[in-house]
């Protein structure tokens, strides 16, 4: 049986990296081929590498994991944030739009400045605070615009896995560091696993007659010191970390950064649910699983 090709862009980024771990037990290997990419081989901002890829690949689908996303340098580095949040996607669309591929990409809670107290919708309006979120909003609305029948675009939050840097990691080295830590809990939102992410972008492989913009995360809503508390709990119950520390609640305010970060971002992911036959993860025992790998790592 001949497969149908899966480009994956950004392969290096810990997103990249779980869908490239996670494939051999998506159940779509036997169907797909997956072509994994990372900056070196391809730069989406590249048009002539793109195209070059593309006519040398001839992908089916394309999963978009590359991004700009120091979200505070990008405060002060605007030209590139938009470059790779904004360029490269439109380049990747007008390609799959040439070539009739489906483009599967993912954008971010950032897209929202924060203003609301329950899950946000599908219908809110967008109103991002920062460089980053304006970038990843005009690569929504880039790949909208140029694939309105042929693209999904998963909105996610606070990512994190057992590869590359991301909070979780920090939290843990710091812990093992410091006799105790102060973190952030006036910010609420929901931890994601990259493995629940890519769970819902294999779901969106399978199910090629379902196109648009979808949210897509953890269910989950707690504060940045209510995930640290819970990735301390964890990793003392995995035998990862040997004592506890006190971990004191913050202000925002006490901690300041570049970028202004949004004080709500649980996203509604009912429709998510509905569309792909998917439900949502428990983000404690996605959580558990990511710190237990972590310790199987260390071993
Ligand atoms: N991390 C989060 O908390 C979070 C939250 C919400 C949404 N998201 C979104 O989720 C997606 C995956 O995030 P992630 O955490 O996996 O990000 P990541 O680990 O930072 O990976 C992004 C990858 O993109 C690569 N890249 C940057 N510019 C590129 C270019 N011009 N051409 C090709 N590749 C390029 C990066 O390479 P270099 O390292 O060499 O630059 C990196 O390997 C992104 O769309 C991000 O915006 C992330």
């Amino acid at each position: 049986m001949v497969k149908h090709v899966v480009l994956l862009t950004g392969a290096d980024g810990q997103l990249g990296k779980t869908i490239q771990d996670l494939w051999p037990e998506s159940g779509l290997a036997q169907r797909y081929e997956l072509h994994p990419v990372g900056r070196p081989q391809l730069d989406i901002t590249s048009a002539g590498e793109v195209a070059e890829t593309f006519a040398k690949i001839k992908p089916a689908v394309v999963i978009n994991c590359s991004a700009y996303t120091a979200v505070d340098k990008a405060e002060s580095d605007s030209e590139n944030a938009f470059l790779v949040n904004q360029k490269g996607p439109e380049i990747l669309s007008n390609c799959c739009a040439k070539s009739s591929a489906k483009l599967i990409h993912v954008s971010t809670d950032f897209v929202f400045s924060g203003a609301f107290d329950k899950p946000i919708t599908l219908a809110q309006a967008t109103n991002p605070a920062g460089v980053y979120g304006a970038s990843k909003r005009a690569g929504e609305l880039a790949i909208l615009t140029q694939l309105p029948d042929a693209a999904v675009i998963f909105r996610t939050s606070w990512l994190y896995s057992s590869f590359n840097a991301n909070f979780v990691k920090t939290m843990l080295r710091l812990m093992a560091e410091r006799d105790s830590l102060g973190v952030v809990a006036d910010q609420r939102g929901s931890p994601t696993s990259t493995a629940s992410l890519a769970a819902a972008i294999f779901k969106a492989i399978d199910k090629p007659e379902v196109n648009g913009l979808y949210h897509w995360s953890d269910a989950a809503d707690i504060s940045w010191h209510d995930f640290s508390v819970a990735i301390q709990d964890s990793a003392i119950s995995a035998g990862l970390l040997k004592r506890s520390i006190p971990i004191n609640p913050i202000k925002t305010s006490d901690y300041p950064t570049p970028a202004v970060r949004p004080s709500y971002s649980v996203l509604d992911c009912s429709d998510a649910e509905v569309d792909f036959a998917l439900p949502q993860f428990d983000w404690r025992a996605q959580l558990d699983r990511v710190i237990q790998k972590l310790k199987d790592l260390n071993e």
